[in-house]
């Protein structure tokens, strides 16, 4: 039985909305997330997207493997014309996990394999992917990093949930000056191997986005706006420089990280810090369970003016206030129980990204923080399309769970409950297992997808945190 989600039609969680105040609309007519919307000159066919979403399926050497090659392909066969691939390191130290991809020259090809089989599933079922856009999201994963963190600066109660302290080093001025040319040389051989954007990510506590919150560090790189800016303003003129105005740049941003969380003696979500939090990009510093979205929104704007066409708005990190990013029925294994309804962390999201979007109503805008609502997610975008607070809505879980529920919304005109993610993070807690000869697990939706309730036998009650 569900905690939260008890509702046996959209009506019962109207009221549920009500009674509980979340401005949160939602709207029978899903029309508006099938309408088409323009990318920099490129038509997609509909306002749906699959989030970047890692398998952690690769193999050791960074290549796509068999199940990634299966995800993608489900995601092309899936009917959402936005296919936002997953995240990519551009430099080895900087992967998440020994199994995450990596672009070089040697990986790329394979990539370019990976997404030729993307857009064939497209074709094979719709008949042409020419209103189909793929990217792929570079990222370098910062403290996250496997097996070493790699620190863009110091940050008191962060630094303490892995142990670090003031002796840990920091990766100096010169080490970030070469990542900015690993980025344009990634973003090379994405557009070369025919993807459609590359994300430049900035996103869930990574190492770009620690970048924009790095009041304390010192140098040309942390310090005021401008400084904390410097990175992602130099990487995307580089990559313009480099490959030319017509292909598209894109960002997942967080617009906001707030504090880390502990669970309290009843295992339930708390902020480690109340007041006096330097730490977070948009986060109001007095009380940081609040966002502040005065930088995201000068942030943005930068974005724009560099040439970036596409925007994702996102939150939080998934180490440490995994609900604010992924609003959950279950806590992951490494969580605890959310300290609100899971619909007021959606109705942040959406007040988040309407903020933005209002604030630059021709940006393409993608929105996060639906699969929550399972089945209801589509009445949901589609009320925030018509009113105009984000362009197109996106799923991470949801398509994990449902990859074709693009399929379903156009030729159904509806999500189907028996497909949809229902947030119980085992695809989160297959992540987390590392107690395999590759050293980690595949990561997949275990409740709607027999291959990964195999894996999650395997992993037993054995998934450790790290
Ligand atoms: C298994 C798993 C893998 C993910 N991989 C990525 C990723 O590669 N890049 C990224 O930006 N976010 C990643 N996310 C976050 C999702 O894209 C998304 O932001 C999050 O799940 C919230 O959206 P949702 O409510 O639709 O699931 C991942 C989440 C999960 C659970």
């Amino acid at each position: 039985m569900s905690k939260y989600f008890k509702y046996r039609s959209l009506d019962d969680l109207r009221r549920d909305v009500e009674e509980r105040r979340v401005g949160i609309d939602l709207v029978d007519d899903i029309a508006p997330l099938l309408s088409p919307v323009t990318v920099a000159g490129r038509t997609l066919g509909n306002r749906l997207a699959v989030h970047p979403m890692e398998g952690c399926d690769g193999t050791l050497d960074g290549l796509p493997g068999e199940l990634t090659v299966r995800r993608w392909e489900r995601f092309g066969a899936g009917g959402a014309k936005l296919i936002w691939g997953e995240a990519t390191a551009v430099v080895p130290e900087g992967r998440a996990n020994p199994r995450q991809l990596l672009i070089s020259d040697e990986t790329a090809p394979h990539l370019e394999k990976l997404l030729n089989t993307t857009r064939r599933a497209h074709r094979e079922r719709f008949g042409s992917a020419d209103d189909l856009l793929v990217g792929l999201q570079l990222t370098h994963s910062g403290r996250w990093s496997y097996p070493e963190p790699l620190l863009a600066r110091r940050a008191g109660s962060i630094d303490a949930i892995k142990g670090l302290g003031s002796e840990y080093a920091l990766l100096d001025d010169a080490y970030l000056e070469r990542l900015e040319d690993c980025f344009v040389e990634a973003a090379t051989l994405a557009r070369d191997a025919g993807f459609d954007f590359v994300d430049i990510k900035q996103c869930h506590t990574y190492l770009l986005n620690e970048l924009l919150a790095s009041r304390t560090r010192e140098g040309p790189y942390g310090g005021d706006f401008e400084s904390r800016t410097r990175f992602i303003m130099n990487v995307l003129r580089k990559i313009r420089d480099r490959v030319g105005d017509d292909f598209i740049l894109a960002s997942r941003v967080n617009v906001y990280d707030g504090p880390p969380f502990a669970p309290d003696g009843d295992n339930i979500g708390r902020p480690v810090a109340k007041r006096d939090y330097p730490w977070g990009f948009g986060t109001n510093a007095d009380q940081p369970e609040r966002p502040d979205l005065d930088e995201p929104l000068r942030l943005v704007g930068l974005l724009r003016e560099a040439g970036v066409s596409l925007v994702n708005v996102t939150m939080g990190s998934p180490y440490f206030n995994p609900h604010i990013g992924r609003p959950f029925e279950r806590p992951p294994i490494d969580g605890y129980w959310p300290p609100e309804h899971p619909l007021v962390g959606v109705q942040r999201h959406f007040d988040a990204t309407a903020t933005i979007q209002e604030a630059y109503p021709n940006l393409t805008i993608v929105g996060t923080g639906y699969s929550w609502l399972r089945h209801y997610a589509a009445n949901a975008g589609a009320a925030n399309v018509g009113a105009g607070r984000v362009s197109i809505m996106g799923l991470g879980r949801g398509a994990l769970a449902y990859p074709d529920f693009g399929a379903d919304l156009v030729e159904q005109g509806a999500m189907n409950d028996k497909k949809a993610c229902i947030g119980v993070s085992y695809c989160t807690a297959l992540m987390r297992a590392k107690n395999n000869e590759l050293g980690q697990f595949p990561a997949g939706c275990v409740p709607r997808d027999p291959l990964y309730a195999a894996e999650m036998k395997k992993i037993g009650g054995t998934a450790n945190a790290d």
